[in-house]
């Protein structure tokens, strides 16, 4: 005899009744992607820089200080609320301490001044680094073939002031120093920025789906070696929850996950362990696999892009930069 004594048994419960119609499956469901979970990430060059192609990154171009205010114009309208810059530097402007970061009038402080001037509602978000002006391609220092801690930590509060000055809101170092957070704060509290937020990219880990940003912002065949003495290693999982109680405790107000897609349960993990805001970033290898699949005839891209993006969400994602955010929205707005 069967035992129905207790639900759950079949045939009593038939979860596919919840999925039998679309009114039904709207009701039922659990995680909502709307425009104001995404950012858009820009990638921006001289005006006598190429726009592109950038390899594997197919629909992306880097965009001039006018492009990106037309950018920054068409997020807003489509209910995005926020930019994430980087910027592409050549070689000639490189050199082995990342000066031009520290430059007031850079390349990422024009875009800044643009925006704020064309769109000053929407937020902006600066990434704090190296990499796009060292001419070894580090984020940090590189002394006798090591990246230095200290010595970097140092120069990235310079760099935040810089950003902040310029007009950016959030503070967003990508860099993986031990101890940045906390000097970040002090210095911009210091400088009169106590409005400022920091997102610090927390969990992020020494990535191979970073291939197609080293092109993009100019970092490829400039990189020495790797990243893997600073970024983490794709085998942890702990040592997360490591950085971002630290970051937290040095004044994070938001802590990020990247790569994203193959790192779903680091955010999961995170949001469930500190209840904090989550960001998660799409990273460029992530858009290229989903273009370049696509391209081949494997799925369409705008369904496959927006079933990645509505996954973020479900493994707990507050926000979410990507390449095609303002598409994504246009899609969602429709
Ligand atoms: C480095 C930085 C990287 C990205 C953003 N900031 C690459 C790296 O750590 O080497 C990657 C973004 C992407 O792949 O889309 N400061």
């Amino acid at each position: 005899m069967i035992d129905n004594s207790f639900p759950g048994r079949f045939p009593a419960t038939r979860l596919r009744r919840l999925r039998g119609q679309g009114w039904i499956r709207d009701l039922a469901a659990e995680a909502e992607l709307a425009p104001r979970h995404l950012i858009q990430a820009v990638i921006l060059r001289e005006d006598d820089a190429p726009a592109g192609p950038i390899p594997a990154m197919e629909g992306i171009k880097r965009a001039s200080v006018n492009d990106a205010v037309e950018m920054a114009q068409n997020a807003w309208k489509n209910g995005i609320k926020a930019l994430a810059l980087f910027p592409h530097t050549g070689k000639e402007a490189r050199d082995p301490e990342g000066t031009a970061a520290l430059d007031s009038d850079n390349l990422m402080c024009r875009a800044a001044r643009a925006i704020k001037d064309a769109v000053p509602q929407i937020g902006l978000i600066g990434d704090v680094a190296l990499d796009p002006y060292t001419d070894h391609g580090h984020d940090g220092l590189l002394r006798d073939g090591e990246i230095v801690n200290d010595g970097t930590v140092a120069v990235l509060t310079e760099q935040a002031v810089v950003l902040a000055s310029a007009g950016y809101d959030v503070l967003a170092p990508s860099d993986m120093m031990d101890g940045r957070i906390g000097a970040i704060r002090k210095k911009l509290d210091h400088e009169g920025f106590t409005d400022r937020m920091i997102l610090s990219y927390a969990v992020k880990y020494a990535s191979k789906f970073y291939g197609p940003y080293r092109d993009a912002i100019g970092s490829r065949g400039v990189l020495q070696g790797d990243k893997r003495t600073y970024q983490m290693d794709p085998r942890n999982s702990a040592e997360g929850n490591r950085e971002v109680t630290l970051d937290l405790a040095e004044g994070a107000d938001m802590v990020m996950v990247k790569p994203g897609m193959p790192y779903l349960d680091m955010i999961a993990r995170t949001k469930a362990a500190f209840n904090v805001p989550v960001a998660a970033f799409q990273v460029s290898g992530e858009y290229a696999m989903l273009r370049c699949a696509a391209a081949e005839g494997a799925f369409d891209f705008e369904d496959a892009a927006l079933e990645a993006l509505t996954c973020f969400r479900r493994a707990g994602t507050d926000m979410i930069i990507s390449y095609y955010a303002t598409d994504a929205a246009g899609w969602l707005n429709q």
